[in-house]
């Protein structure tokens, strides 16, 4: 087998950083609305920041594919602004006061507008992928669309619930893996790659997905809010049994899924608290299980890039998987 280096997270930024740029002002460009409330919202959250990774992985997935056509450009404007929408009804929703380090949109202006402005980002995204006249992938936008729409929805069902592996991966791959595997299959879709290829960089977005997901359902957990720049210990106060919770409640005691089921079932730490939670889940070795489930994941998606020539933007893709699973925010 031959062998190909991880390139360095400063050589993924020179690879990107044009290309990055320029979809920030497409995505700056494509939130102009004439009512300047919608704007707002938009410029606000595009300031805020975030990691990009939805168009970082749609950019190296088409450089992977020897595309430099603007569809890269116009597409990873596409995903973020997909993402961003996604974000602004997720934390109405979930009734988050902070994202990006800052308040979040829907405490600055309120759920009503707020629900409107997600909204009219979702239409925003589609018309801007119509430019490209491309039915594939006007196809993979609305599959994408339904099946993130129907995982919050799912997993609003499931609130306050015991659920199991299989049901949170289900839901995990809606909510998230689904944005990653489109992201990576949009990349093969403009460069009319052979369906193989679009399902081999596909099978990379889902697993790392899947990654990313256990991870940031972690950090619920474990992290700062000054770090995570959003709430923490959030999900059980809403009542979402994720990934090391669900290991702890099939290996704990009696007494240890009493306690879970409380603060599920109270959505609230008033009876039992975050740390005593937390002491469960360690002296069960479940917040390991979560993150090695993730890296497992994470090595998967790599191997899923076996058969892609050798190139720069290969290399990049074999760097994400790390970043995913040893990120803090
Ligand atoms: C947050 O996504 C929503 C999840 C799928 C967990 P990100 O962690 O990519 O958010 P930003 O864009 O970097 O803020
Ligand atoms: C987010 O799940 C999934 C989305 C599609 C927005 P979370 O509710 O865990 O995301 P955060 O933690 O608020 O970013
Ligand atoms: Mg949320
Ligand atoms: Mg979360």
């Amino acid at each position: 087998m031959s062998t190909i280096s991880i390139a360095t997270a400063s050589e993924v930024i020179d690879l990107l950083r044009d290309d990055l740029a320029a979809i920030e002002r497409e995505f700056a460009q494509q939130s102009q609305s004439p009512v300047a409330v919608i704007t707002d919202i938009a410029q606000y959250l595009i300031a805020g920041g975030g990691k990009r990774i939805r168009p970082l992985l749609l950019l190296l997935s088409a450089k992977a594919l020897g595309s430099t056509s603007h569809s890269r450009i116009r597409l990873g404007a596409v995903v973020e602004m997909l993402h961003t929408a996604t974000l602004v009804h997720d934390d109405i929703i979930d009734e988050a006061e902070t994202r990006r380090g800052r308040p979040s949109s829907n405490t600055t202006w309120g759920n009503s507008k707020c629900v409107l402005a997600g909204d009219w980002l979702y239409m925003q995204s589609f018309q801007t992928a119509l430019e490209e006249r491309n039915f594939r992938v006007l196809d993979l936008l609305i599959s994408l669309t339904q099946q993130m729409v129907e995982g919050e929805l799912l997993q609003i069902e499931k609130l306050g619930r015991l659920i199991n592996e299989e049901e949170y991966f289900d839901l995990i791959y809606r909510k998230t893996a689904c944005l990653f595997k489109v992201s990576m299959q949009l990349g093969a879709a403009v460069t009319h790659a052979d369906p193989e290829v679009e399902n081999a960089l596909g099978e990379y977005g889902r697993n790392l997905g899947l990654a990313f997901q256990i991870i940031d359902d972690v950090l619920d957990l474990t992290a700062s809010e000054e770090v995570l720049g959003k709430p923490v210990a959030s999900d059980l106060r809403e009542g979402k049994a994720t990934l090391a919770v669900i290991h702890a409640l099939e290996r704990g005691t009696g007494a240890d899924r009493e306690a879970i089921r409380t603060v599920l079932a109270d959505r609230s730490f008033a009876r039992i608290s975050h740390p005593e939670i937390l002491e469960i889940l360690q002296r069960h070795g479940s917040i390991d299980y979560a993150v090695d489930t993730a890296c497992a994941y994470a090595e998967a998606a790599r191997l899923s890039l076996a058969d892609l020539p050798a190139t720069d933007a290969k290399r990049a893709l074999l760097w994400v998987p790390g970043f995913v699973t040893s990120r803090d925010r």
